[in-house]
């Protein structure tokens, strides 16, 4: 008896299943389950033997298994009537294909890829840290303990009350922790997003890109560290821009500079984007501070190095520019799709 049951269920299934993709199977499934000698037919058929106790849940299953073939079979009746199945039509090979339009590269992302195939020409591999970071990566290994007044030279957006976790202000939390887990010689750049306390406005974002250079081994000097720098503005802004240092301070190299490059722009004329001074800034840079090796728990005496850090939206806006810094984050199509991979 059960069995009689069992059947009616397997052909629900088969029912629920079923799929005829053209006109022909369509038909095929409306004789079988659907036409005057189909599959329910003969269940009905089976009733006969079952107890009458049984009899009037058995003819709701049949009723449901009914109902599920035929709304099966209206259903895709009208879906190939009005999608016009093309079964026995020939395509037309003649026609034209179908245009797809490719995506373009955001352009932080084009300078981005740009700078890291421009130093990985040097030997410089990248290398990536997280960007929730704590106190002893953002700062106090970078020779910033607590209460040190360069703290304030960048807002954070702290995560905890202690504010021992934030969102890390700058890509140099990768130095320490690459110097913290290899030896040298390290020759690395690390490109990521950074987060800073500021409202936002044109010249201003709360999030915005670094890329972050590093290079530890033993006799490393500022002389490469200049040179380093030079190769790396010709190559990205062209063959005669000249470079210029400017004495600065960061609390983990010694001595700091800030880096310009001559305004390839208006060739030093004078311009808006030089703001008539012929030179524009493009990133920090410096000897690595003695105690920050230290910190890392590497000899001083024995290596040296140098690191900087340059702002990929500085570095877009100078090639493309696109000077308000809130259209980078909006992702308007608009804007994303006027830049072609070419920098
Ligand atoms: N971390 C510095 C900043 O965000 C830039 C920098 C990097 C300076 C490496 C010197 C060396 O402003």
């Amino acid at each position: 008896m059960e069995e009689i049951f069992d059947r009616a269920y397997i052909v629900l299934e088969e029912i629920k299943i079923s799929s005829p993709e053209t006109v022909e199977a369509l038909e095929q499934f409306r004789i079988q389950y659907l036409g005057t000698k189909s599959v329910l037919k003969d269940l009905f058929g089976a009733m006969a033997q079952l107890p009458s106790e049984r009899k009037k849940e058995y003819g709701q299953l049949m009723n449901m298994l009914k109902a599920a073939a035929e709304k099966k079979f209206e259903e895709l009746k009208v879906m190939f009537e009005t999608s016009k199945p093309s079964t026995k039509e020939i395509p037309d090979l003649t026609a034209p294909g179908f245009n797809m339009p490719l995506g373009t590269r955001h352009p932080l992302s084009i300078v981005k890829n740009r700078i890291i195939e421009i130093f990985s020409r040097i030997g410089f591999t990248i290398a990536e840290g997280p960007e929730i970071e704590d106190d002893w990566h953002n700062f106090t290994a970078l020779n910033t303990p607590q209460d040190h007044p360069a703290r304030d030279m960048q807002d954070t957006f702290f995560l905890t009350e202690d504010k021992n976790y934030m969102l890390r202000t700058h890509t140099s939390s990768v130095q320490i922790r690459k110097m913290e887990s290899e030896k040298p010689p390290l020759r690395y750049i690390f490109p990521g997003r950074v987060y800073r306390n500021e409202t936002i406005s044109a010249r201003a974002h709360c999030t915005f890109h670094q890329v972050e250079g590093l290079y530890i081994d033993d006799n490393v000097s500022f002389a490469d560290l200049k040179q380093t720098m030079l190769y790396f503005a010709q190559e990205m802004f062209g063959k005669n821009v000249q470079i210029r240092f400017r004495p600065s301070f960061f609390p983990f190299t010694e001595p700091s500079a800030e880096m310009d490059i001559s305004c390839f722009i208006c060739d030093q004329k004078g311009c808006v984007v030089c703001k008539q001074s012929g030179w524009v800034e493009i990133g920090g840079c410096g000897m690595v501070d003695p105690s920050v090796l230290e910190n890392c728990k590497l000899d001083p005496k024995k290596y040296s190095g140098f690191a900087f850090g340059m702002g990929v939206e500085r570095i877009t806006q100078l090639k493309f520019r696109v000077n308000d810094l809130r259209l980078y984050f909006e992702n308007d199509i608009r804007l994303l799709k006027q830049f072609s991979s070419a920098v």
